[in-house]
């Protein structure tokens, strides 16, 4: 009899205070990614994205991994066993929820609590943000069982990491522990496990208090301009913010006018109160 979880088991979540709170879910396989699991996270993270009572996801893993990458078994083996049309579907499963979730309409947090190995940088790297227990451990593992770092793995080490640390892990195969990983710049902090949830819940309710629109802004801006000029960077942040201003035209103005007029915030302390809205008279 397989023991192996039904694939609507695969991913856990569940909503409080406007934090989604998303899951792998397969601890006794260290939530390394099957074909079921990829399926069933973009089924998820599809029901969560434009729901009003969701505000921020956070990526974690149950038990003691986030993801061990890749399942082995069930994503290489047994996929390359049914031919290249079945290597191709489950790459595109892959990184495609990877994809959705580096575009995603909420701001993301990844919760680091263990293992992260290889096909687990591409989510690490979809989420916005990244907080890690400092006993998690980081590691390119694919050259220790002979394959380059793929899936986009090589791509988030350059993107994150010097050239010589994003070398150094992909050559050696050497785990980094989390406290490494935020000193390299993989993660934003690593705190003590027991401090990770805290932390984490503590941030997402600070971007709960933003707006919104200009989260989504914000994020999507950070992502492209890394590969723009700083004329085309310049161009593109102009039509973005008119973009924004389509979704959203007031928020702004009541910031402005929550500072200038009723000096009731100041924005480089904090953020405005959006549950406001005045006349738009100044
Ligand atoms: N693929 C398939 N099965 C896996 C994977 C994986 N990536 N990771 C863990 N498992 C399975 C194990 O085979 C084992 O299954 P079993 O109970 O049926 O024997 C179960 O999960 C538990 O794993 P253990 O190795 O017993 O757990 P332990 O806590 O001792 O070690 C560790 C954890 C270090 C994460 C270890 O499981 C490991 O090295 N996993 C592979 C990590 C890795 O290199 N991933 C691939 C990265 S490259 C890529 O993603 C493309």
């Amino acid at each position: 009899m397989s023991t192996e979880r039904v694939e609507a088991d695969t991913v856990a979540f569940t909503v409080r205070e406007g934090i989604a709170w998303v899951k792998f879910n397969r601890p006794e396989k260290r939530n390394c990614m099957s074909p079921r699991l990829n399926r069933q996270m973009m089924r998820v993270l599809e029901e969560l994205e434009y729901r009003d009572d969701v505000g921020v996801l956070v990526l974690t893993g149950e038990g003691t991994s986030w993801s061990a990458g890749m399942d082995l078994k069930e994503y290489f083996r047994e996929t390359e066993a049914k031919g290249l049309g079945a290597v191709r579907q489950a790459q595109r499963e892959a990184y495609g929820w990877w994809r959705r979730l580096r575009w995603y309409q909420k701001p993301t947090i990844a919760m680091v609590n263990g293992w992260c190995f290889g096909g687990a940088y591409g989510p690490l790297f979809a989420c916005d943000l990244a907080f890690a227990a400092e006993e998690a451990q980081f590691g390119l593992s694919e050259i220790n069982w002979g394959i380059l770092p793929g899936g986009g793995a090589s791509k988030v080490v350059r993107e994150l990491l010097s050239f010589r640390r994003a070398m150094y892990l992909a050559l050696m195969g050497e785990n980094i522990d989390g406290r490494t990983a935020a000193e390299w710049g993989l993660v934003n902090e690593a705190v003590p496990r027991e401090k990770l949830e805290p932390r984490v819940t503590a941030v997402a309710k600070a971007l709960l208090q933003k707006n919104p629109i200009a989260l989504k802004a914000t994020k999507d801006a950070l992502r492209r301009v890394g590969e723009m000029t700083y004329d085309n960077a310049e161009d593109y942040l102009v039509r973005a913010q008119e973009a924004a201003n389509f979704f959203d035209n007031e928020g702004r103005k009541e910031g402005i006018h929550q500072f200038i007029d009723a000096k009731s915030f100041k924005p480089g302390l904090g953020a405005y109160d959006k549950s406001r809205r005045h006349s738009g008279k100044p």
